[in-house]
């Protein structure tokens, strides 16, 4: 590659050098504009980047004629260094849950029914619909006008680009007569195959960089700082569903997929509405049969349960609805070299192996690591260094080593041992009987686990601090800059006083600097829930922190709570226990982490830097049940036990599994055993599936 010499004065450049920079240049400034606007991951500050973009200016203001066509300076505005705006949805995105086999989408059926509480004869329709690979976008129109545009981001808050999105023609600016006066279209920003090839065609002949496959480069021409570069790129869109609606669109997903039409919207086909289970999978092998003859990338099929009045009974779950799933196509699949088997070591001290792969593109993405799972994988597939293997990638899903091609296996090959030491720490790696995962019993001491506990709770669901990601948190840790959660909200404080603050670290500037010490200001108030999960306590995901949250309210309650259920036999125990989804595994990880000293101290330090926001329960003015604790027992008439667990849930009540004198509410369904007869004996209220309606309000 030629090189970049701003030591020599442009005035003193000869034209070869002047040409040899100007290349250079423009390769570099195109890298740096990739990493920064699609990847997020900037290599230099701001003024580093400046200092590139001006001696570019300058050398060809004094060569005007050895300016190329793929010139950085006729990227209008290829620079400014804001990023976008966030903005709130009002109905928050979700996500689908997956089916990978004709088993899992019969389950899915079964699931729904169940919920739903149908008998066999009741009728169930879907609508099944290409699943399209692209970048999912929320329109959002306003008397008939389109004024507002925002990506996915984490569901609950995404990026402000409205302005790149007026860009794509197939995009209405203005709704037809007769559209609701308030309308979020949601759905997916796409490349069409042929447009991408094309596009990425003409970027090769200009010298610039290739995208990788078509929904890349969708979500990169998307995510353009200049709504001009956007205009320029092939994107199309497809409606598929729809947020804050203030009229109804239809009784059914299928004639509101036909409003959408009506609207000017473009939508995924062929779709079909589907009666049976058996239906779904004719669909799915016909759609799959086709998938090279669609001119766009799908990864699978959605079905939608049809009528909206069951979508919104079955509502959903974390981030999917519980009445849609994505059935995924199988992987694509591709040969390689493993070269070594490195050892990672988790948050929690799981020691995971990894596949070090000589890099391989398979569908689209080049992959050079695949995960081995664990010790027990690798010994049943007797998976070797220097082995040829098939990988595979499934969606989103990390790449996989699928199996070992034996006739290719070098002579003299050795099985692998699996380590019984921490790699990071040298501590001893412990595989407890029953589980399939060793694990380093370093605790605290090996750096592994304490950086990527920090990684953890910078990430997306939990703090998700602007400016902070896993990987620049990573090399903060390495360097000693930042060790435990409450010093990242030290971090300005020190850096005044530091000797090497972090303006002057490589890769950052004045402006990244203050930008990250005010995105960590805006954490500094953080809801319970949240927080709970960012400690990143062993088997507490998203689903278990909420429920704690839910179930004790506070951060001091919550605390308080879990000193007292050390004692086994106490109430607090019992509790802990009696929360719906917390067996006695979950409440001994709990217990676990809260007897190491080591982790009160980090919490109490975290605690003094920030403000934890007391669990709100949800519609809690409204709801007569919010705060209650509610037992269901026997069978429920109208709705399946899944069902009133949820929508009390919704109503902001907490669903025990047992009876006890604090419980305040105990249904009774038909047939009900011996907690109906224990509620009568502690006094607690108990009502009828009928009462129980009726104070909810159904
Ligand atoms: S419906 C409430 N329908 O797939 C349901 N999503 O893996 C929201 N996607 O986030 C999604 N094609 O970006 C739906 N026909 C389709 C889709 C589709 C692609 C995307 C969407 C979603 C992701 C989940």
């Amino acid at each position: 590659m030629p090189e970049i010499s701003p030591e020599i004065a442009v005035a003193s450049l000869t034209p070869e050098q002047a040409a040899a920079e100007l290349a250079a240049l423009a390769e570099a400034i195109a890298r740096h504009d990739r990493l920064y606007h699609q990847q997020d991951r900037p290599e230099i500050s701001d003024a580093g980047y400046d200092a590139l973009v001006r001696r570019n200016a300058a050398i060809e203001a004094r060569f005007p004629e050895l300016r190329r066509p793929d010139s950085p300076s006729s990227r209008v505005g290829a620079a400014p260094a804001a990023g976008f705006a966030k903005l709130r949805h009002a109905v928050p995105m979700l996500s689908l849950g997956n089916a990978f086999s004709e088993m899992e989408v019969g389950e899915f059926v079964a699931r729904v029914r169940r919920f739903l509480n149908l008998g066999e004869g009741d009728p169930l329709d879907f609508v099944a619909e290409p699943k399209i690979d692209g970048l999912s976008c929320s329109l959002r129109y306003q008397a008939g006008w389109l004024v507002l545009a925002a990506t996915r981001g984490d569901g609950a808050e995404g990026e402000d680009v409205t302005a790149n999105v007026r860009t794509i023609a197939e995009i209405p600016q203005r709704l037809p007569a007769g559209a609701p006066e308030v309308l979020e279209v949601r759905g997916e920003v796409y490349m069409l195959r042929d447009d991408f090839l094309e596009m990425n065609r003409r970027r090769a002949e200009a010298g610039e960089a290739v995208y990788a496959n078509p929904r890349n480069s969708a979500a990169g021409s998307l995510r353009q700082l200049d709504p001009k570069v956007t205009a320029t790129r092939p994107l199309r869109f497809f409606g598929y569903a729809w947020g804050e609606v203030s009229a109804p669109l239809a009784t059914t997903q299928w004639l509101a997929r036909q409003r959408l039409a009506e609207f000017g919207f473009r939508l995924n086909e062929p779709a079909r509405l589907c009666a049976s289970a058996d239906q779904l999978a004719a669909y799915y092998a016909e759609i799959g049969g086709r998938r090279s003859d669609l001119r766009f990338d799908i990864d699978g099929v959605v079905y939608k349960v049809d009528s909206l009045e069951l979508q919104r009974r079955l509502g959903f779950v974390s981030r999917a609805p519980r009445w849609a799933i994505a059935h995924k196509f199988s992987a694509e699949q591709a040969r390689t070299r493993l070269e070594r088997i490195t050892i990672q070591v988790g948050r929690t001290g799981a020691l995971t192996p990894v596949a070090e792969l000589a890099p391989v593109t398979v569908g689209g993405v080049v992959v050079s690591r695949a995960t081995l799972h664990n010790e027990d994988e690798i010994q049943r597939k007797d998976i070797r260094e220097g082995d040829t293997v098939v990988v595979q990638r499934a969606g989103d899903v990390i790449p996989q080593v699928v199996e070992v091609i034996l006739g290719e296996r070098p002579d003299g090959s050795l099985r692998f041992v699996f380590p019984d030491h921490c790699p990071e720490c040298g501590s001893l790696a412990v595989r407890e009987p029953g589980e399939v995962v060793r694990r380093c019993t370093g605790g605290l001491i090996c750096p592994a686990q304490a950086k990527e506990r920090l990684r953890h709770f910078v990430s997306r669901d939990a703090f998700d601090i602007e400016g902070l990601g896993e990987k620049i948190i990573a090399a903060f840790w390495d360097d000693g800059v930042v060790r435990t959660p409450a010093e990242i909200f030290r971090l300005a404080e020190r850096d005044r006083a530091s000797l090497t603050p972090l303006r002057a670290r490589e890769g950052w500037g004045e402006k990244s600097a203050r930008n990250l010490f005010e995105a960590i200001e805006k954490r500094r108030a953080m809801p319970l829930e949240r927080f709970i999960y960012a400690l990143g306590i062993r088997q507490i995901g998203q689903a278990t922190a909420k429920l704690l949250a839910r179930s004790y309210l506070t951060l001091a309650a919550w605390r308080a709570a879990m000193a007292e259920a050390a004692d086994r036999d106490g109430q607090a125990y019992r509790d802990l226990t009696n929360i719906d989804q917390i067996g006695p595994a979950v409440a001994e990880d709990l217990l676990a982490f809260f007897s190491e000293p080591h982790n009160l101290a980090v919490l109490e330090d975290l605690a003094r830097e920030i403000e934890v926001q007391d669990f709100v329960p949800l519609q809690a003015q409204a709801s007569p049940v919010a705060g209650k604790t509610v037992v269901f027992t026997g069978t429920l008439e109208t709705m399946s036990r899944g069902e009133a667990k949820a929508r009390a849930e919704a109503l902001g009540a907490k669903v025990a599994g047992s009876v006890s004198a604090r419980t305040d509410f105990v249904v009774i369904g038909a047939d009900a055993g011996s907690k109906a007869a224990k509620a009568q004996a502690l006094g607690v209220t108990t009502l009828t599936e009928a009462q129980w309606l009726q104070l909810i309000g159904v």
